[in-house]
């Protein structure tokens, strides 16, 4: 094995790879040793814990020469492009859908089978939701967030390949139905009336008739895509299903749904996102999402925001570096040294996200 070591980016590390010096968090805590061989498991824990660059060994040159030469921001790039790719591509469905013609699932394939899909990092995807977007097309950025992150939380949960490939598809296609709903009522910018909003709610029986129609669609995407506002305690709609009569993908892309909606209503205005969002989910929705994919969502993209940094109302910036299970909004943050633990402390809170 050489001496040299070579400095790479977590997303070029492989199973094997031997590091060269002692990898720390923020806070100084070791993660891992040096000339120690990474695995799988390792590798994503690094990634989760927002580290971007490791030492390792030149062991396996051929190996490594591949991956050397593809920064971080190449990779970040690509992602974005092919992003906004899909975002044409789904308007493409939409429109197609919208002028009464037929779509096969062939033209579905594409869009989930690009890049996007298959990027190892869940960062470029909660980023991708994050931003502001062009409010004029709301649904196809929506329908496509909504299909990654039903995609992300799929493999959270384990579930198998099919699986999440048609979780997938199911969420790019959920809002489908917003084809057939008036642009008055859709695109208004005020509250529905009762009537307006009678309407608007026929979107998820629109949509199945839509996707039965595709041919070499399978069933559980039809009706997830029928039943993806079913809530929980029976208050949903269209079929005011209960908590036990509602699917696992349906489960899923309602949060997913929600998270995305929630995430784009505070984007334009609100700098407390996304603390803000997790706290409406989690004690808003009580009782109206599935507690468990709810939880696993909650638990897993939260980790993301470990190391962001934050304004308290003392005026004060420090850096999250621990989410609390009970509470995902109010994390412990450290300042200038010292631990505040904005769930038990009784006079600092978190007011900015920076
Ligand atoms: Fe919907
Ligand atoms: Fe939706």
């Amino acid at each position: 094995m050489s001496d040299k070591k070579l400095f790479l980016s977590v997303d070029a590390l492989k199973p094997g790879m031997i590091t060269a010096e002692v990898i720390f968090n923020r806070f100084g805590n070791v993660l891992l040793w040096d000339n120690t061989e990474l695995n799988e498991s390792m590798i994503q824990h690094l990634r989760n814990m927002g580290v971007y660059t490791v030492a390792v060994y030149e062991k396996r040159e051929q190996d490594f020469k591949t991956y050397i030469n593809i920064p971080k921001t190449m990779t970040e790039l690509k992602f974005k492009i092919d992003y906004q790719q899909n975002v044409e591509k789904t308007k493409d469905i939409f429109r197609k859908i919208s002028a009464g013609r037929h779509v096969e699932v062939n033209e579905i394939c594409p869009i989930i089978q690009s890049e996007v899909y298959h990027t190892e990092s869940n960062r470029f995807v909660i980023d991708a939701v994050m931003q502001v977007r062009n409010a004029d097309e709301y649904t196809y950025y929506h329908s496509l967030n909504v299909s990654l992150l039903a995609m992300v939380m799929g493999k959270w949960l384990k579930l198998s390949k099919q699986d999440v490939q048609d979780l997938t598809v199911a969420g790019i296609l959920h809002d489908i139905g917003k084809t057939q709903v008036p642009d008055e009522i859709l695109n208004k910018p005020g509250k529905l009336t009762d009537e307006e909003f009678e309407i608007m709610k026929r979107h998820s029986e629109y949509g199945y008739n839509i996707v039965v129609g595709i041919k070499g669609i399978n069933e559980r995407i039809c009706t997830a895509i029928l039943t993806h506002h079913e809530k929980e305690d029976g208050s949903g709609y269209p079929l005011g299903l209960t908590g036990d009569k509602i699917g696992l993908f349906a489960k899923i892309l309602t949060v997913a749904d929600i998270f995305d909606a929630m995430t784009a209503s505070r984007a334009y205005r609100d700098k407390d996102t996304p603390f803000k969002v997790f706290e409406l989910m989690q004690h808003g929705s009580f009782g109206k999402l599935d507690p468990i994919v709810l939880n696993a969502f909650l638990k897993n993209i939260t980790n993301y925001y470990i190391g962001s940094k934050v304004r308290l109302n003392t005026g004060e910036i420090g850096e999250v570096v621990f989410m609390n299970s009970r509470d995902f909004s109010k994390p412990v943050v450290m300042v200038n040294n010292r631990y505040v633990d904005t769930m038990t402390s009784k006079t600092e809170e978190i007011v900015e996200f920076l």
